[in-house]
């Protein structure tokens, strides 16, 4: 506690699914990465009652939302609901507080930010009040966030973004934590479009109600494709890796959750010498990943996929 005030800081970073997505939510597994070139930090200020400087309210200051906490109901419910879990479980006064949220995570874009948000604010309330945080109780709080801002995640998002390790994930299992070694490099890249996770699991359930053989026959694909890839990875086998990469993508167009500049960047990473290309996370904009030999040809790709509209690229080293 500093003066009349307790300050709390939490921080988780962004992630990448590599591969499985959407099938991971019908209990396939699916690989992903931590993705640590982008990070979310929460700041929290809880203020004594008889503290000059207590604001009356919680508010909050982040490039989305400024003022009280509680009016911006929508994309904040997830947090709102870890405040006031927190308070009634360990039987604490609700303070007026000043939360801060700095954030290089692009929201809304596959890249695990709602995750990352959830993970962070657990953290510094947990910080601000110096109580042990261990893993179930932040795996619990963050994904009672989760469940409000993606109705039924498979829970992979919430692992990743405290992780420094790849993981091996499967639905309501431990994840297997592996260190991620290859000779190649990964362009990841912002269609600058708005994605929409939550619609896009909910269409995959549809379509799987309406189609059930062949759809379910899709997903099993992608879970076949995640067990090859780490076989793959295994064995450092990137061209393999890559082949996997544009065979996932064809079975997650074949379940909709592409769209037409997902389509045209991957195309475009194709024809710049990637290996292999796909979206990643929820789909329907967010954004794409391409595997790289070499720095010198991810550096290509990146420029494609800039001059072909990404909004932003990201290059990361596998090795
Ligand atoms: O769009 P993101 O970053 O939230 O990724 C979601 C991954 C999905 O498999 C589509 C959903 C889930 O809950 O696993």
């Amino acid at each position: 506690m500093d003066g009349a005030y307790r300050l709390g800081v939490g921080q988780a970073h962004g992630k990448i699914i590599l591969a499985g997505e959407h099938a991971v939510v019908h209990h396939q597994p699916a690989i992903a990465l931590p993705f640590s070139s982008v990070k979310l930090t929460v700041r929290i200020k809880a203020f004594t009652a008889d503290d000059p400087r207590s604001p009356s309210q919680v508010t909050i200051h982040s490039d989305y939302d400024q003022g009280d906490f509680f009016a911006h109901s929508d994309h904040l419910a997830g947090i709102q609901t870890i405040w006031s879990a927190f308070f009634d479980e360990y039987q604490l006064v609700r303070p007026s507080a000043i939360i801060q949220i700095k954030s290089t995570i692009p929201p809304e874009r596959g890249m695990g930010s709602s995750a990352a948000l959830a993970t962070a604010f657990t953290r510094a309330l947990f910080d601000c009040y110096q109580i042990n945080l261990d893993s179930e109780t932040l795996s619990d709080y963050t994904h009672r966030s989760e469940q409000i801002a993606h109705g039924n995640p498979s829970g992979i998002d919430e692992q990743i973004v405290r992780s420094r390790d790849a993981i091996y994930f499967k639905k309501d299992e431990m994840p297997a934590y592996f260190q991620l070694s290859l000779p190649a490099y990964l362009v990841v890249a912002d269609t600058g479009e708005i994605g929409n996770t939550h619609r896009a699991v909910s269409d995959v359930h549809l379509l799987l109600k309406e189609k059930t053989t062949i759809v379910k026959g899709w997903i099993t694909a992608i879970g076949e494709i995640v067990e090859e890839m780490m076989r793959a990875i295994k064995q450092k086998d990137i061209t393999l890796i890559g082949k996997l990469m544009n065979k996932n993508y064809y079975y997650l167009q074949q379940l909709t959750v592409n769209n037409e500049k997902l389509d045209f960047l991957v195309q475009n990473a194709l024809s710049a010498g990637a290996l292999g290309a796909k979206l990643t996370g929820g789909g329907r904009g967010g954004c794409m990943i391409a595997l790289a030999e070499s720095e010198r040809i991810a550096k290509k790709v990146a420029k494609h996929l800039k001059t072909a509209g990404a909004k932003e690229t990201w290059l990361l080293s596998l090795e």
